[in-house]
């Protein structure tokens, strides 16, 4: 689908991606570079990165490929300083890099659970520390502009609860709470904005497939109100709008691009019938005898 953004509203900025290499991360990597930004991406699998890199320079973006896992803190630093030695700056940090497996509460293990926790929340936290060198106010290659970006990709499973996802919906709470959290310190005293983004499920990603194998997926629209499978796209016209000066006095936001879904409940009566229950009710106590209880009505 064509971007309804101007192709240069994030140019001359760099971005570092982790879980850039496929899925949500690829596309932010793939539209943050059509609209004029220098990518960096990290990942744990070579293959999976060289392949998007030479997807991403295929496309004309500026772009490389760091192995790293972000469960790992000298993984992490050596990969923001990759970063900042190729492109001479960083601007934008994209939290993308997730783990998942559906699985039960009573048959999670709590090194499965802690294995979630590690690549999603302390991975989260642990790519802003290594990043805030660079991406604050006056740091090197920043010149006279501001703070950067940080933008943090959860999910809204944690809203309310989910099937299933007791260590993603732990994970991701926690990781909306660093970036609310950092938004009011780094924002304050940094200038840098931190921002997140909750997607619903969407479609042709690795975590959906994981989540909603074809089994499942088909008949997920006919129990689920509202079910809408969002596109990787969504995402990324979200993620743009953050990045960009348009979202410039936008700070601790938790951007839901769900097509309403977590607000889903199934209808418990027609709307119709509402129509006509409801004057009757009305009728019915305006008609009653004053001092009789509603009950006996
Ligand atoms: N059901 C239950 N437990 C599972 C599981 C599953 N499907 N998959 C892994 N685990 C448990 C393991 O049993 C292990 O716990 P244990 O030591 O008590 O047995 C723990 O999780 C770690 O598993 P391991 O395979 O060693 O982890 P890993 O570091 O190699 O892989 C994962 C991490 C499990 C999150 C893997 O799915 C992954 O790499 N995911 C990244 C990609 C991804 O999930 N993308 C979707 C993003 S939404």
């Amino acid at each position: 689908m064509e971007s309804p953004f101007k192709a240069d509203i994030v140019k001359g900025k760099v971005a570092l991606v982790t879980g850039g290499g496929s899925g949500i991360g690829l596309e932010i990597s793939t539209q943050f570079g059509i609209h004029g930004a220098s990518i960096a991406i990290m990942g744990r699998r070579k293959q999976v990165l060289d392949a998007a890199v030479s997807s991403l320079r295929s496309l004309g973006i500026q772009a490389v490929g760091f192995e790293g896992d972000v469960r790992k803190q000298e993984d992490a630093k050596r990969v923001v300083e990759s970063t900042f030695q190729h492109f001479g700056r960083l601007d934008i940090l994209v939290n993308a890099a997730a783990g998942n497996f559906l699985v039960s509460a009573e048959d999670l293990s709590p090194n499965g659970f802690r294995t979630v926790m590690d690549i999603d929340s302390v991975g989260t936290f642990t790519m802003c520390h290594e990043a805030l060198k660079y991406l604050k106010k006056g740091a090197p290659g920043r010149g006279s502009s501001g703070g950067g970006l940080i933008l943090s990709i959860s999910a809204t499973l944690h809203y309310t609860a989910a099937w299933y996802q007791i260590h993603v919906s732990a994970a991701k709470a926690a990781v909306d709470a660093t970036t609310r959290n950092l938004a009011l310190e780094w924002g304050t005293d940094y200038d840098i904005r931190v921002n997140g983004i909750a997607p619903g499920p969407i479609g042709d990603t690795p975590g959906m497939s994981k989540l909603a194998p074809d089994e499942i997926n088909n008949n997920a629209r006919d129990y689920i109100p509202l079910y809408k499978l969002g596109e990787k796209w969504d995402i990324a016209m979200a993620a743009l709008y953050l990045a960009s000066d348009a979202g410039k006095y936008v700070n601790g936001a938790i951007l839901v691009v769900d097509g309403g879904l977590w607000l889903s409940r199934p209808r418990h009566m027609p709307k119709d019938a509402v129509r006509q229950l409801s004057r009757a009710v009305e009728k019915r106590s305006r008609d009653a005898p004053v001092g009789v209880p509603k009950s006996k009505l």
